[in-house]
Formats: structure tokens, C-alpha cells, sequence
């Protein structure tokens, strides 16, 4: 056999091998393929049903988690002591907490800074409140040394000038009296 016959014999039953393939029944396949991906179908529907469920009960479980601890902080955040929260309330409303918790006072000078924030800033803050306020502010975050001293000491000096000023005047009232009498 040349090798041109033997060329023509190879392409020859290629191409009835492929007539063979091809003699499948079109309408036959399709059904099959259509049955199939239904199965299929329903198949991934339920996966995806299973999934969403899933997905659901993690999302309320996590939405549980969250509620509790937002119920958690608040009970925290109530149960701390009346100066803390009052503070809190009274002067975090135009600043930050930072602008008292990084401050360098002793109790003197916590009153002129808590007087210096309702007579100059107009905060909403009652003479008690005022109170509970500088004796919190003094204990939570105490000066360094040398402000205390300085502090107590001018403290020490307005009290000590005052005094002095209202017994002067005491004697200067006593002494004009005698001399009407
Ligand atoms: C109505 C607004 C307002 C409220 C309420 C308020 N502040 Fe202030 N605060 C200011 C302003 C404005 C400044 C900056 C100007 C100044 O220093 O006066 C300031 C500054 C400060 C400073 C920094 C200056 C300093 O003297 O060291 C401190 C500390 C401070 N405030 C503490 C307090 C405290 C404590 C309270 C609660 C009793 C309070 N503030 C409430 C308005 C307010």
C-alpha cells in the first residue's frame, strides 16, 4: 500500500468514527442534560437554603453578643461612683475628659478652674456640684509637688489677705462707733 492509499484509509475512518459519534440522538441528549441540571438545581437550592440558615442564626447569635455587651458597658458605666459620673456629665460637654484627666491641680486650684468654667465658659454647674466636682478632680489626678505648693500657697495667702482686710475693717467700724459714743 503507497503511502498516499494509506493516508486516504486513515481519513477515511475518522471521519466515519465521527459520523458514528454524531448519530446520538439530539433529543435524547437534551432530556438527559435537562434532568440532570434539575437534580442539580434542586440540589444547590437546598445547599443554599442550609447556608442562608446558617448564616441567619450566626448573624442573630452575633447580634445577641453585641446586645449583651452594650447592656454590659452601660451597667458599668452606671455602677461607677456619683463624682465620676457627674463630672462626666457636667464637663465633657464642650471638651474632652482630657482636658481635666491631663490637667496639673490641687483641690485650690480645681476650684478656680471648676469657677472658671461656669462664670467664664457658662457651664450648666450648681455651687454642690461644683463641690463634689474639685474634691473628685483633686483625688483622681493629684498635682506634682511643686504645684500643690504653689496652689495651697496662694490659697493660704488669699485666705490669710482676706482675713486680714475683714478684721481691719471690723476695728476701723469698732473705733469710728467709740468715738461717737
Ligand atoms: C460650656 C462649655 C464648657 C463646659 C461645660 C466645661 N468647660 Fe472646661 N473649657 C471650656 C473652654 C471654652 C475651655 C478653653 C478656654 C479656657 O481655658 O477657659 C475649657 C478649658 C478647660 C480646661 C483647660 C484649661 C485649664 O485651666 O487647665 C480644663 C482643665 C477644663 N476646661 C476643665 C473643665 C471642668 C472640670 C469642667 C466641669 C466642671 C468643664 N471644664 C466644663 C468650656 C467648658
Amino acid at each position: 500500500m503507497s503511502r498516499r492509499a494509506a493516508g486516504t484509509a486513515i481519513a477515511l475512518a475518522l471521519l466515519i468514527a465521527s459520523a458514528a459519534r454524531a448519530d446520538v440522538d439530539p433529543s435524547e441528549y437534551g432530556t438527559r442534560s435537562s434532568l440532570r441540571s434539575e437534580a442539580e438545581r434542586q440540589r444547590l437550592q437546598r445547599e443554599l437554603s442550609r447556608e442562608r440558615a446558617v448564616e441567619a442564626g450566626r448573624d442573630a447569635e452575633r447580634r445577641a453578643e453585641a446586645a449583651g455587651r452594650l447592656a454590659a458597658e452601660q451597667a458599668r458605666l452606671e455602677g461607677r461612683p456619683w463624682p465620676v459620673r457627674l463630672t462626666e456629665a457636667r464637663c465633657t460637654a464642650c471638651h474632652p475628659a482630657t482636658n481635666y484627666s491631663l490637667a496639673d491641680h490641687a483641690l485650690p486650684g480645681w476650684w478656680m478652674v471648676a469657677l472658671r468654667m461656669r462664670f467664664m465658659n457658662d457651664a450648666p454647674v450648681t455651687w454642690g456640684e461644683m463641690r463634689i466636682i474639685a474634691r473628685h478632680l483633686a483625688e483622681t489626678y493629684p498635682a506634682r509637688r511643686e504645684t500643690a505648693l504653689i496652689e495651697w500657697g496662694l490659697a493660704g495667702g488669699a485666705l490669710a489677705a482676706g482675713t486680714w482686710l475683714t478684721l481691719r475693717r471690723r476695728r476701723r467700724a469698732m473705733q469710728s462707733s467709740d468715738k461717737e459714743s
